[in-house]
C-alpha cells in the first residue's frame, strides 16, 4: 500500500493507495482515531455490483444514502434528501461521512458533509479512475445549479481517501475513458517525465495494467498534493489544474451532459491547445504533437452538433471568472502554464470549432 500525505494550513490527511486495501477500513478509521458513528453514501451501481460490500467490510452504519450519481442529479434537491436523512439518523458533531462512488458522489457527499452542522468529517472512497486522480482529493465539494457546474460548493478536505485500485476492474470503458481524460490533464501540466510515461502507457492505462493504473494514480495525487498544499482555495496556482476545464465544462451543459466529463475534458484540451496556438503561446509544430497526444482518445469521445454561441454562454457563466472576464489556463509548454489569460470571443469560437472537430462524429 502506498502513503501520501496532503497537508494543507489546516488539515493534513492520507491518500492511501492499493490493491484490495477497502478491507482495512475498519482499521484504518480506528488508526487516526475518525469517528465511529458512520453515514455512508453510496452510489447506486456500486451498490448494486458490491451488494454486501458493507457487510464485508465490518462497517456499521446509522444509515446509507443510495445516490443515483449522474449530473443532473448532483442538486440541491438531492442535498436536501441527503441532509433529511442525516439528520433522521441523529448525525451528530462527531459523525463521520463516508463517500465511496466516483466523481458525483465525492463532491455531493462532501458538500453535505461540510454543511451538516457546519461541517462534519468525511472519507472519501472513489470507486472510478477519475475520482482516484482527481476529484477525491484537495477538498472539491459542490452541486451544481442554473445549469452551471459545482457552482454551490465549499473547500473542505477530507478526514482520508482510501484508494482501492481493485474497483476499477468493474467498471466500465467509458469510466476508464474519463479518467484518462483528466491524467491528459496532468500530462500537460506536470512534468515531461509524466508527459512521456503517460504517452508510452496509454493502452496499458485504458487495460488497466496494475502497475501502470498505481504509477499514475500514485503520480498525479503527488502532484495535486503539492498544488493544493500551496494552493488550496484556488487563488492562484490550482487553477492549473482546471487545464481544458472551462471548455469541458461548457460543452457538458451544451450537450445537456450527454457527454460524461472526462471525456469532456479530452475536447476541451484540445480546445485549449488551439487556443494556446490561436494567442500565439504555442508554436504550429507544437500544437500538432500536443494534439497527437490527445488524438488517441478521440475514438472515445462523441461531441454532437454543438451550437457555438450557446457554449460560449454558458463560459461565460462559469464560476472560474473575474469581474465579468472568461480567465482560461493556457499551455506553453509541458509543465508550463498560464493562467487567467484573456482572450476575444472571436478567439474562443475559432477554438471551439478547430478543438470540437476531432469529436464531432
Ligand atoms: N479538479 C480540479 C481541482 O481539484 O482543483
Amino acid at each position: 500500500m502506498k502513503k501520501i500525505v496532503i497537508s494543507t494550513k489546516d488539515n493534513s490527511y492520507d491518500v492511501l493507495i492499493g490493491k484490495g486495501i477497502i478491507k482495512k477500513l475498519s482499521k484504518e478509521l480506528n488508526k487516526r482515531k475518525l469517528p465511529s458513528s458512520l453515514f455512508v453514501i453510496i452510489d447506486k451501481n456500486v451498490k448494486h455490483k458490491y451488494s454486501d460490500l458493507l457487510i464485508e467490510l465490518g462497517v456499521k452504519t446509522k444509515s446509507t444514502f443510495v445516490l443515483t450519481a449522474n449530473e443532473k442529479n448532483k442538486t440541491y434537491e438531492t442535498l436536501q434528501r441527503i441532509h433529511k436523512r442525516m439528520i433522521e439518523a441523529k448525525l451528530v458533531r462527531n459523525s463521520l461521512v463516508i463517500a465511496i462512488g466516483g466523481g458525483i458522489t465525492g463532491d455531493v457527499g462532501g458538500f453535505a458533509a461540510s454543511t451538516y452542522m457546519r461541517g462534519i468529517k468525511y472519507v472519501q472512497i472513489p470507486t472510478t479512475l477519475l475520482a482516484a486522480v482527481d476529484s477525491s482529493v484537495g477538498g472539491k465539494t459542490g452541486i451544481n445549479f442554473n445549469n452551471t457546474k459545482n457552482i454551490i460548493g465549499s473547500f473542505h478536505q477530507p478526514a482520508l481517501v482510501m484508494i482501492d485500485t481493485n474497483f476499477f476492474n468493474t467498471l466500465p470503458k467509458e469510466e476508464i475513458i474519463c479518467g484518462t481524460g483528466e491524467l491528459t490533464k496532468y500530462a500537460f501540466t506536470t512534468s515531461k517525465v509524466f508527459s512521456n510515461y503517460f504517452i508510452k502507457n496509454l493502452s496499458q492505462i485504458i487495460s488497466l495494467n496494475t502497475t501502470v493504473i498505481s504509477k499514475v494514480i500514485y503520480e498525479s495525487i503527488k502532484y495535486k498534493g503539492d498544488v493544493v498544499a500551496n494552493d488550496e482555495k484556488e487563488t492562484g496556482l490550482r487553477k492549473v489544474l482546471n487545464f481544458g476545464h472551462t471548455f469541458a465544462h461548457a460543452i457538458e451543459v451544451e450537450q445537456n451532459h450527454k457527454i460524461k466529463h472526462g471525456q469532456a475534458v479530452v475536447a476541451g484540451i484540445a480546445c485549449a491547445l488551439h487556443l494556446s496556438n490561436k494567442v500565439g503561446l504555442l508554436e504550429y509544430e507544437q500544437l500538432h504533437s500536443f494534439l497527437n497526444i490527445v488524438k488517441p482518445l478521440k475514438r472515445y469521445v462523441n461531441v454532437s452538433n454543438y451550437n457555438r454561441n450557446k457554449l460560449f454562454s454558458v463560459m461565460e457563466r462559469d464560476k472560474k471568472n473575474d469581474d465579468g472576464e472568461i480567465k482560461f489556463v493556457l499551455i506553453k509548454d509541458v509543465g508550463e502554464t498560464v493562467i487567467d489569460y484573456q482572450v476575444s470571443k472571436k478567439d474562443v469560437l475559432h477554438s471551439i470549432d478547430k478543438g470540437l472537430s476531432y469529436f464531432v462524429k
